[in-house]
């Protein structure tokens, strides 16, 4: 029996983990997969509930759990909070281990013509983000009103560690990385590349470029069919993960799964809590189903439940079956409800 924890966010977060539950559920349903779900408080929930965006209890039940589930945290009710939902995030990132964030960008058919970016069908890339150190973990951080001091900081570890999950990753797919940094600028960035040096040779059979992060941010929109692994620290990867987003329609269909050292690897959608959304039966469910899939194949080795939710999904958006998001007009239960249909018809 897998045991999985639940951290269901705030605002919309609720409304989505709770669709992707549905997924999850139908889709195991008849099946040797056998899973209970515990779930925790954290983020605004956690503040709401005990004070703390990232309670003990939350961080035990976490390590103790095969995976975890997470969907968005924050919004305006916890702006300015003493420890923000942001702060629970990184600090389970922390406390987990989580050091390497992957966030693919897939443009399948049924999403190839609502892009704003046109010929993007068939676009496929993952950015492999550094996640638990660089200028969001650096030290000294200096809060002030008349200055104020962030610090980049990588280590060769760190830096090697997060390269060798993307240059495998390579391996299994187009076997091309693309290192995206600020060398021309950055210490920090001219130590990724003299690691890369070092590590590329381990893998003979993939290439590697070396893009400045303002270049990549160009040619992610201007050339999104040249990328494959897209390795790059935790600030830069957070910022070009939101822009390749637009490449498949929107924000709200992007899983992202982060790798620990050892220990449950986390699955999550990359966006916010939509709290524009919240109680409407509006909010896009496919980033959370999608980050639910995920956790299928990586965590639990079953691709093959995960291909029937993945095809399942596809069936439902070439229907047309989709959220305002993508330019349609279903509900989250529309979505989620035609889904588990489509699953409960491969079952019978
Ligand atoms: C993300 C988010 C977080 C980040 C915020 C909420 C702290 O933007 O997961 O991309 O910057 O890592
Ligand atoms: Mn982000």
């Amino acid at each position: 029996m897998y045991k999985i924890a639940v951290l269901e966010g705030d605002y919309s977060g609720p409304e989505m983990m709770e669709a992707g539950l549905a997924v999850l559920k139908a889709a195991t349903q008849g099946t040797d997969f056998q899973y209970q779900t515990t779930t925790y408080p954290f983020g605004g929930k956690g503040i709401d509930q005990v004070g703390d965006p990232l309670p003990q209890v939350t961080i035990d039940g976490c390590k103790a759990a095969d995976a975890v589930l997470l969907s968005a945290i924050g919004g305006p009710k916890y702006e300015g909070a003493e420890r923000t939902p942001e702060a629970g995030l990184l600090g389970i990132r922390e406390a987990l281990g989580l050091f390497a964030n992957l966030r693919p960008t897939h443009v399948t058919k049924a999403l190839g013509n609502l892009s704003p970016v046109k010929e993007v069908a068939g676009v496929d890339f993952v950015i492999v983000r550094e996640l638990t150190s660089g200028i969001y973990f650096g030290w000294p951080r200096v809060e002030g009103t008349s200055e104020a001091h962030d610090t980049a900081t990588y280590t060769a570890p760190e830096v090697e560690r997060i390269l060798r999950v993307g240059f495998k990753m390579a391996q299994k797919r187009d076997h091309h990385v693309t290192i995206v940094d600020k060398a021309n600028v950055l210490a920090t960035s001219r130590l990724w590349r003299a690691v890369t040096k070092q590590v590329a040779p381990d893998y003979p059979d993939v290439t590697v470029d070396y893009s400045y992060v303002d270049a990549a941010a160009m040619r992610i929109i201007s050339h999104p069919h040249d990328f494959d692994v897209i390795i790059t620290a935790n600030l830069f990867g957070d910022i070009l993960s939101d822009e390749a987003a637009v490449l498949p329609g929107s924000l709200g269909v992007i899983p992202s799964a982060s790798l620990g050292i050892s220990g449950p690897n986390l699955y999550e959608p990359i966006h916010g809590s939509a709290p524009d959304l919240v109680g409407q039966n509006k909010v896009n469910p496919l980033s959370m189903i999608n980050s639910i899939t995920w956790m299928l194949r990586q965590s639990f080795d079953r691709d093959d439940i995960a291909d029937q939710i993945d095809s399942a999904v596809q069936r439902v958006l070439e229907a047309g079956t989709m959220t305002a998001d993508l330019g349609g007009v279903a509900s989250t239960t529309d979505v989620t409800n035609a889904i588990v249909k489509e699953l409960e018809k491969e079952g019978a």
